[in-house]
């Protein structure tokens, strides 16, 4: 035991002797640098342009180019092809003064080439391990194509379906999203980010962007600092922890001040509370967006952004363009522009950039290492783990693959859909669609019947908008009718209806929030079509947020939400269908009623006036008088092939103090003929607080694979540190008390126990 210690101590000791020495190198490497530069380089570091019209073998004729010989450029994002960026990459290196390389960032945010499914379907796999190796995937393609930086993981949490960009994200439970924060980090950084196939991440929007007012994008948000602490930072502190180099500023106000001139933010949290070392990039003319903000002109709010510790300027050219004047008078001073230099300088070090420019541009990886076989099997693998099932009446689904299946519905042959949204690197002529997916896997055992049945939404310029770069429905011109008639008589053939259906992925994502949060118009009405032949349907739901699905809950046998799973989206959706794999995903967001309950997350308050459990409404409680106050579907929940029973929780003790620990256990058991995965959850209430506490806190969770008829002791540890939450001084404390715990399948369905911390 000593021995081992002192081997671990050892080892601590070298790998900590190491970092002071590497940072060490890196300083007086930086120093020498920056004693070099003259005030227009240093600002120019902090430029961060689009990459505009550079085409391959013309980057030194691009309009660009003649500013990176300047020294007026820090780096360039969403360039694509390891040609490209080494043509100018070279014109950094070797026409402007001081050879300073260019970092080159990309939304690489669920993989680059081998997408793999959208990042809230991700966090429904609950698997922190895949979710990793998928984002390993991602910095291997993403560096073997040039690039070194990416603007990922983004983990807003969201409560909002509203917002489209609840797509991009993890969902709505801080805990989990912070694993899931830790899992992305190591996954594209790796352990070694000066070597070639690992990238830099960027965590993404610090802070609060995920809470905009009616899920409106970039609206205003606003909320106690408890809640920040508690809720929504949690998962940008977790990815400062694990090492992320940098973090992208959001477009909102925080407390009434935008993100990106937030030096409570930017420096008191993010650098003296939490630690963190590496640059902060704005989001997209993020600095500029102040003007319409109210904070002022240009040079005002460039000079706000600089001090309140933004170290590179997206696109908007605002530092470049004020900066030199707002030192001339005296607004900012030369340290904090060198500040930010330095950090800018680092980033590329770290990156290995200095010791060779051409590090990630190496043709013969871009060639060998993106879009191959085993990748693509694994995105396959994990986009079926990322589907949930919703309803399963009858045990409709698996369909067999025998007989006749008629496929229908505007996202059954979209292969642009498919890859999701923000997938700039995706080759979209090679996404699967489900279609061939089906075809492919049922081969010459079942025949598989295509009808289009309706377009996404009767209003076109709606769906034009909805289906944007590139990511076409190809609209139908045919009336409704038309393309109904042809759908009815393609099911009347089937023994089986899958109506592949629900939003574009362009319905979600980016500047796509929504009012009204159901299956569009003429897909509803092909549903209820297809329902009346009386043949099995599935629903093979589409969708980056979640819907309102009352009517569907009730009248389809059986619901299988796919999300937008990626480049292998058609073979994964088909793998469950058949029963190759049994889905194991589950909600990592609420799913509402309707509109009208939004808000809605499982950790809410209990409130003064709660309503008594199983009723919808007595008069002077908190409640609706239209729809009950719990949801569709629960956060956490999810169907597979199995069927799981748990026993009733053990507790190791009734009590602890601080410093010891107890641990809640459950048997879970596979009652049925499959084996399956699931996901138990571990919930904790705090009954009595300082503050008012949740009603419910997902406190732990493993994903476990059981065999037919296996049971397994699934055990938790529960201590001091497992209870703490930011009390009204936002100090991270653990009250004495008594507290509830539940483990479940779900949120809503789990077993109960209480116990004391002393
Ligand atoms: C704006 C988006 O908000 C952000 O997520 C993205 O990384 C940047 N544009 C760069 O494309």
């Amino acid at each position: 035991m000593r021995k081992l210690l002192l081997i671990a101590l050892t080892a601590i000791s070298t790998q900590a002797i190491a970092q002071v020495t590497n940072d060490g190198k890196m300083k007086i490497f930086v120093d020498a640098l920056m004693k070099k530069m003259t005030l227009d380089e240093k600002i120019g570091q902090l430029n961060l342009p689009g990459a505009g019209d550079i085409t391959t073998g013309q980057a030194s004729n691009s309009n660009i180019a003649g500013q990176i010989r300047e020294g007026k450029v820090g780096g360039l994002f969403n360039i694509k092809s390891v040609e490209k960026i080494r043509d100018v990459q070279r014109v950094a290196v070797e026409q402007s003064r001081l050879k300073i390389p260019l970092i080159f960032g990309m939304d690489v945010i669920h993989g680059y080439q081998t997408v793999f499914p959208i990042p809230l379907g991700l966090s429904c796999t609950w698997d922190m391990q895949a979710i990793e190796r998928s984002a390993r995937i991602a910095a291997i393609e993403a560096s073997a194509d040039g690039i070194n930086w990416t603007f990922s993981p983004m983990v807003d949490i969201s409560r909002d379906p509203r917002w489209g960009r609840v797509s991009e994200g993890n969902g709505e439970d801080p805990f989990l999203a912070s694993a899931i924060a830790k899992a992305m980090v190591q996954g594209y950084q790796g352990k070694d980010l000066g070597a070639a196939n690992t990238i830099m991440s960027c965590v993404k929007h610090y802070a609060l962007y995920g809470a905009a007012e009616a899920g409106r994008d970039y609206n205003t948000t606003d909320m106690s600092r408890m809640r920040m602490y508690n809720d929504y930072f949690p998962p940008y502190k977790a990815a400062v922890d694990a090492g992320v180099g940098s973090v992208m500023a959001s477009f909102n106000e925080v407390d009434g001040i935008p993100a990106t001139a937030n030096k409570w933010l930017m420096t008191d949290v993010l650098r003296k509370q939490w630690g963190f070392k590496g640059f902060v990039v704005t989001d997209y003319t993020g600095i500029n967006e102040m003007v319409d903000h109210g904070l002022g002109n240009l040079q005002t709010v460039s000079s706000l952004a600089l001090k309140a510790g933004i170290d590179m300027d997206m696109v908007g050219e605002g530092f470049l363009t004020t900066l030199k004047k707002s030192l001339q008078e005296g607004k900012v001073t030369l340290a904090q522009i060198d500040a930010a230099c330095r950090r800018i300088l680092e980033a590329k070090y770290k990156l290995g950039l200095f010791a060779d420019p051409y590090r990630y541009c190496n043709e013969q990886r871009s060639k060998t290492e993106i879009f191959t076989t085993a990748p693509r099997n694994e995105a396959r693998k994990i986009a079926a783990e990322s589907f949930v099932l919703l309803k399963n009446q009858a045990n409709t689904l698996p369909i067999r693959k025998s007989g006749t299946i008629a496929l229908i519905g505007p996202l059954a042959d979209a292969k642009e859909n498919m890859p999701g949204t923000w997938s700039v690197a995706a080759d979209f002529s090679k996404a699967i669609p489900v279609l061939q997916g089906l075809k492919e896997v049922a081969g010459d055992k079942a025949k598989i019947l295509y009808a289009k049945g309706s377009n996404l939404v009767a209003d076109s310029t709606y769906e034009k908008n909805a289906t944007m770069f590139g990511k076409t429905l190809h609209r139908d011109q045919r009336s409704n009718e038309e393309m109904l008639r042809e759908a009815l008589a393609v099911a009347n053939q089937s023994d089986v209806i899958v109506a592949a259906l629900g939003e574009s992925s362009e319905m979600s994502g980016e500047s796509s929030s929504r009012t009204e949060l159901g299956i569009p118009d003429v897909q509803q009405q092909l549903l209820k079509e297809l329902l009346k032949t009386g043949k099995p349907v599935v629903l093979v739901l589409f969708t980056g947020r979640p819907l309102t699905l009352e009517w569907e809950e009730k009248n389809v046998p059986a619901i299988l939400n796919v999300w937008f799973g990626g480049s292998e989206a058609g073979y994964a959706v088909a793998d469950v269908l058949f029963g190759d794999v049994n889905p194991s995903g589950k909600l990592t967001a609420t799913f509402p009623r309707n509109v009208g309950q939004v808000p809605i997350y499982y950790a809410h308050k209990n409130t003064g006036r709660p309503l008594a459990e199983g009723k919808w409404f007595e008069k002077f409680r908190s409640n609706y008088l239209d729809v009950p106050n719990d949801p569709l579907y629960p956060f956490g929940f999810g169907l597979s092939y199995s069927q799981f029973t748990y026993s009733d929780i053990k507790l190791s003790a009734a009590s602890f103090r601080p410093g010891q620990s107890i641990t809640a256990s459950v048997t879970l058991t596979n009652n049925s003929k499959v084996a399956g995965k699931e996901v138990v959850q571990l919930y904790i209430r705090d009954l009595v607080g300082s503050v008012t506490r949740p009603v419910k806190e997902l406190k732990g969770f493993e994903k476990v694979e059981l065999k037919a008829g296996e049971s397994r002791t699934v055990s938790f540890t529960i201590n001091a540190e497992t209870l703490k939450f930011y009390n009204y001084d936002l100090k991270y404390v653990a009250e004495p008390g008594d507290f509830n715990v539940f483990i479940g399948g779900n949120s809503r369905d789990v077993k109960e126990a209480s116990f004391k911390l002393q």
